[in-house]
């Protein structure tokens, strides 16, 4: 009888220090997610320096819940997966080092993980990934369009060019003087109010590529305009408006990218998916369309080491190890390359 592959995933890229036991690439025996929102939103985003400190605190805590709660002995673990990429490096650091110390006490295998994988791969564990599928990728870092041809076998097809749209929904939110974490408190905000304000589209062309720098700065100017002249903002309106622009450009694109390759399912993946509005369009669109989508619930689709042993498993299956050389790395786009 086929053995059961148990791999244990840890995730320490941003302001989560996660970890995770997940059976066969797909169910979720046990997840710990410990966040640091709260410590952060007091200086209005994440520091770095203070994120490090505190996945040094938590990580050894998030271990012994995960190992408690799941009833599993790390001895019967098949092989560590561990976020090396991308991410800030300090936080990067101490998951890397945890990783790579209980691969080398337990005699684990080690298993490397781009962290933009892992968002994509949390779709796995609702239902498992058909290929070809069509991949969103919509983070704090990352707008991407893909074609996913099989387990790491992507192609870009378009990305942006300048801001990602999770960060342009932080720095939108700063500027109307919405709390940290940003994108969660513009979709509370533009639910109350109504998309009035004319806002220029992003990028109004027919590549796949995406630009929200321009969208940003003109509404930074143009809350600073109205404030010089005394005028009210309608922040709730801003909001609703701003939501909207962005994310119809979204979903322009990738109906756009639908039609040409002629996809039948599509896979959201990033941060940015729990956004409500954008889910609703999304589904909208693919009946229209008659596309299969697969989106993760919500505690899959913020930072959590769920996806990471997640990914790691189609690794494992193609023997794809790493070796304690393994470095952290701020910037990588995976796409392009084998690991
Ligand atoms: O994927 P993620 O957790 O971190 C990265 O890998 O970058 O994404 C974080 C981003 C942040 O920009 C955050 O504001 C955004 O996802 N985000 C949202 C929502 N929840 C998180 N953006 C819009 N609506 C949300 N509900
Ligand atoms: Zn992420």
């Amino acid at each position: 009888m086929k053995k059961d592959v148990y791999i244990l995933g840890v995730e320490s890229s941003c302001d989560e220090t996660s970890i995770s036991i997940i059976k066969n690439g797909c169910t979720d025996v046990y997840t710990c997610i410990l966040t640091q929102m709260d410590t952060h939103a007091l200086y209005g985003g994440v520091v770095p320096e203070i994120a490090s400190r505190m996945h040094t605190e938590n990580i050894t805590i998030v271990l012994e819940d995960v190992l408690n709660k799941s009833e599993i002995k790390i001895e019967d673990i098949d092989a560590i997966a561990v976020t090396y990429a991308p991410g800030l490096m300090g936080c990067l650091l101490v998951g890397l080092e945890f990783a790579k110390t209980l691969s080398l006490i337990y005699n684990k295998p080690l298993i490397g993980v781009n962290h933009i994988a892992g968002h994509i791969y949390a779709n796995n564990l609702v239902e498992p990934i058909v290929f070809p599928s069509l991949g969103l990728v919509v983070s704090g870092g990352h707008t991407e369009l893909i074609i996913m041809k099989g387990d790491y076998d992507f192609e870009v097809i378009g990305s942006t060019l300048d801001d990602a749209i999770g960060e342009c929904y932080d720095k939108i939110a700063r500027v109307l003087g919405f709390n940290y974490p940003g994108g969660p408190n513009i979709e509370k905000h533009a639910k109350e109010g109504k998309p009035t304000y004319d806002l220029p589209i992003p990028m109004n062309d027919d590549t796949f590529n995406f630009s929200y720098s321009g969208l940003k700065s003109y509404i930074i100017n143009l809350v600073h305009n109205e404030k010089q002249r005394g005028n009210d903002i309608k922040i709730d309106d801003l909001a609703a408006s701003f939501q909207k622009v962005a994310v119809d450009e979204l979903i322009r694109k990738t109906k756009l990218a639908i039609t040409k390759y002629g996809i039948k399912r599509l896979i959201v993946a990033g941060g940015v998916s729990a956004n409500k509005y954008l889910r609703g369009e999304l589904e909208a669109m693919c009946k229209e369309l008659d596309v299969h989508l697969s989106v993760p619930p919500l505690k899959y689709c913020t930072d959590n080491a769920a996806m990471i042993a997640a990914a790691a498993y189609p690794l494992y299956k193609m023997g794809r190890f790493s070796s304690y050389n393994l470095n952290a790395k701020s910037q990588e786009y995976f796409f392009d390359k084998k690991e």
